[in-house]
């Protein structure tokens, strides 16, 4: 009996010593430490969890770099949130805390809270979706201008009951108030000093943002409801999870950087 415990004492022994995750995997590079200072510095780990361990006011950030854009990780690092000081980081601060999110997210798998929720991209896709008949079809320049709403992230800020992190405008009431013209203004200019990004965009794209604003106002009232239909009913805690707590897509694509608003 001894001997079986004396000898499982051993092999665990060898294992945890031997184990090779802990040791092929490279030290953080410079600069990456550089953003680990930043970020023991400014306490982030007080409301942020990696690998779950952490503070539970913000999201777990472990896997979060590769769908942060650089313009999304600036804006929340120097304006904060409603819930999240501003930090008021330079450029090279946020660089640092960048790659330092990135050499973290090579490390291993954090926790996806919601891993069976459907996203609110998703369920915005559907509905949009959804508003087609056969009588009024959803036409190729709306169309397009959904491919582009997904694809920039607009609706992971603008949700229709400005319920997201950044409280921005609801999406389903825009195109009426702002006109085709209005919206290109605020696309080319952003919105500084807020989280509003600058898109620069080709004028087709903006005519085809338009198209597709237009056709959701036309909706307004089916999508609405399904957003409040989803964010009480069994998707409860929907609109409280960060975008990127949710499973993307495959083929989905990944998010681009649009130009940051501030340096
Ligand atoms: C006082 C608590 C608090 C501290 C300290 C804090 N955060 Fe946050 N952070 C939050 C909350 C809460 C959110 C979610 C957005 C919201 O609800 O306002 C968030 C969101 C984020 C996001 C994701 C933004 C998005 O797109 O949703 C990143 C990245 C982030 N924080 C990084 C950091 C880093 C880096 C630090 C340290 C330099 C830090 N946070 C310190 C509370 C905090
Ligand atoms: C990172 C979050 C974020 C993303 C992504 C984003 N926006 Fe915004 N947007 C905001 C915020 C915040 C405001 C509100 C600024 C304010 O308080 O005045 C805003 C304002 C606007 C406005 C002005 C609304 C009004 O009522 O005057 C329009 C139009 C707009 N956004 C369209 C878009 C479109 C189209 C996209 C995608 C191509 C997009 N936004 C992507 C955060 C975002």
């Amino acid at each position: 009996m001894l001997l079986a415990l004396v000898t499982i004492f051993l092999v665990q022994t060898w294992l945890v010593y031997t184990d090779p995750v802990g040791r092929e995997s490279a030290p953080l590079t410079a600069e990456a430490s550089r953003g680990q200072e930043l970020w023991h510095a400014h306490n982030c780990q007080s409301c942020h969890q990696v690998y779950g361990f952490g503070g539970f006011l913000g999201p777990d950030l472990t896997n979060a770099a590769n769908q942060l854009t650089d313009e999304r990780l600036s804006v929340v690092l120097t304006s904060g949130t409603d819930v999240m000081p501003a930090f008021h980081m330079s450029s090279e601060e946020r660089a640092a805390v960048r790659t330092f999110l990135v050499e973290l997210d090579l490390t291993g798998q954090g926790q996806v809270r919601a891993a069976d929720a459907m996203s609110p991209r998703t369920l915005f896709e559907s509905l949009f979706r959804g508003t087609a008949t056969p009588d009024e079809p959803i036409l190729e320049r709306e169309e397009r201008g959904l491919t582009i709403l997904l694809e920039k992230n607009c609706i992971d800020c603008h949700l229709p009951n400005v319920g997201s992190a950044y409280r921005a405008a609801d999406m389903t009431r825009m195109s009426g108030r702002l006109g085709r013209d209005g919206l290109a203004a605020i696309l080319a200019a952003g919105v500084p000093g807020k989280a509003m990004p600058v898109f620069v965009l080709p004028t087709p794209d903006i005519d085809a943002i338009h198209a597709a604003l237009d056709h959701l106002e036309g909706h307004g009232d089916t999508v609405r409801a399904g957003f409040e239909n989803a964010g009480s009913g069994a998707l409860g805690a929907l609109f409280a999870l960060p975008w990127f707590e949710y499973p993307r897509p495959a083929e989905q694509p990944a998010p681009t950087s649009p130009t940051p608003t501030d340096s």
